[in-house]
């Protein structure tokens, strides 16, 4: 590990030079200045790990040089020496971020451990920064499949990953848009920056707009106070449209207006604000067809269409499959279990509507039905699959309320309708059972 490297700022001349002299003797890196100018022009120069500035400088003082420092250099922590002022001056260093004040006179070896505190700081804070981002990058990021056409898809995100330009993703219910979309932030730049979710179907269309733009205080009834909307949260980082079918008309042209100038304005508000975010947009419907239906607007269509990720349903993309599916049973809690080959065959049969998501529920309920050391086809409870000890599975296609209501009459049975069992091995609450059992009218 490199030194120390030290700022110590003062204008008087004895106090510096003492000081300076006795933290070379402990093996500091030290550089020093009498005035906040001289200062800043060595932080703009230089990598600092502390700052110990004087409060009372000639012309600018030590929380306006503390400011600027923070400005250019985050991460350097700063120790201000007072004295001269009341208490309050020391307490407004600590709010724009001083790490520790020290009043003068002050003792040496006090000041020594003060800036042995502020080290230790600064570096659980990297530790933590950097594993921060390796769990970023390792654990949210694991994006599995190499069949020939993904593989071209994820090239493709590598490649767009740093551009700044608008990014609309297709594909279909569960084919993974929202893990596409933070691949493009988390791989880019931006990946230390928000990266801010709107789901444009989720709301009616004036809450919609103040829930993205912002509003003022008393815009609307209930509006009590100013209020930043989710475009200003993804300042500097990713703002993720999904569902971008769903958004309303009036707000489309809101949208567009922000995305050829950045501009927008909170709801009720006159001032115009600027800010500049990566946009990317998901959707599961047909632009194409939503355009010529007149239910989106052609101009916003073709400026967020600058670069299409398309995503292959898992049915167009089998050899994923085997891949996929370790995947998915080294996240529970049997990670060891394996696929008979008659259940292999079953899900390669299997057309996945729900795509990957859905393969991911199957495999969640495979592994908890499973007995033995192999997952059998019947324990993924496939909608066309006959099951001999099971409650009446429809031949075709059900809904994922009626999936439920079966597969939790099945545990039941299986557990002889002991309710704590049975919850135990569907990974619910007990008090949830029993909410499930009254709401499909389960009957022993
Ligand atoms: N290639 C993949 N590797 C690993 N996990 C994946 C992959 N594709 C999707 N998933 C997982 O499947 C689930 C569904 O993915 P995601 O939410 O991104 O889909 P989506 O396309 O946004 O779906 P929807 O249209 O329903 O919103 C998530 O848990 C995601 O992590
Ligand atoms: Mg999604």
């Amino acid at each position: 590990m490199s030194a120390t490297r030290l700022l110590v700022v003062d204008d008087e001349q004895d106090l510096l030079e003492l000081l300076v002299r006795r933290l070379k003797r402990k093996g500091f890196e030290v550089d020093s200045a009498g005035t906040a100018e001289d200062a800043l022009e060595l932080v703009k120069k230089n990598d600092y790990d502390i700052g110990v500035y004087d409060i009372r400088l000639p012309n600018m003082d030590g929380i306006e040089l503390l400011k600027e420092t923070k400005k250019l250099q985050p991460d350097t922590e700063v120790l201000i020496l007072t004295g001269h002022g009341t208490i309050d001056t020391a307490i407004e260093a600590m709010k724009v971020g001083a790490f520790d004040y020290i009043a003068k006179p002050y003792n040496l070896s006090e000041l020594e451990l003060t800036i042995a505190k502020a080290v230790e700081n600064k570096r659980l804070k990297e530790k933590n920064d950097s594993m921060k981002k390796i769990i970023a990058q390792h654990n949210e990021f694991n994006i599995i499949g190499d069949s020939a056409n993904f593989k071209e898809v994820l090239e493709m995100t590598r490649r767009i990953a740093d551009s700044a330009v608008p990014v609309l993703i297709e594909g279909e219910s569960g084919t993974g848009k929202e893990l596409f979309a933070k691949a493009l932030h988390y791989w880019s730049s931006r990946s230390e920056e928000p990266f801010v979710p709107v789901n444009s179907g989720a709301l009616p269309e004036h809450l919609l707009e103040s829930e993205l733009f912002g509003h003022t205080r008393g815009a609307f009834t209930g509006a009590s106070q100013d209020k930043k909307g989710l475009v200003e949260a993804a300042k500097g980082g990713t703002l993720f449209l999904d569902e971008l079918g769903e958004m309303p008309l009036a707000l489309q042209v809101k949208l567009l207006r922000f995305l050829e100038t950045g501009e927008f304005r909170r709801v009720g508000d006159v001032r115009e604000r600027h800010i500049t975010v990566r946009v990317v947009a998901a959707t599961n419907r047909d632009m194409e067809k939503e355009v010529a239906e007149g239910r989106f607007r052609e101009d916003l269509y073709y400026r967020l269409n600058v670069v299409k990720l398309t995503i292959p349903p898992l049915r167009k993309r089998k050899g994923d499959l085997p891949a996929l599916i370790d995947y998915f049973i080294g996240k529970t809690k049997d990670p060891l279990l394996r696929l008979s080959s008659d259940a292999l065959a079953a899900l390669e049969k299997y057309d996945f509507p729900g795509n990957v998501r859905e393969l991911s529920h199957l495999i969640e309920r495979g592994v908890l039905l499973s007995r033995g050391n192999l997952i059998e086809a019947e324990d993924f409870l496939l909608p066309h699959v006959k099951i001999s000890h099971a409650a009446p599975v429809q031949t075709q296609l059900c809904s994922l309320e009626e999936l439920e209501k079966i597969h939790i009459e099945n545990a039941l049975r299986q557990m002889n309708w002991n309710k704590t069992k049975a919850a135990e091995v569907l990974g619910i609450s007990v008090r949830n059972l029993y909410r499930k059992i009254d709401q499909y009218e389960l009957k022993e």
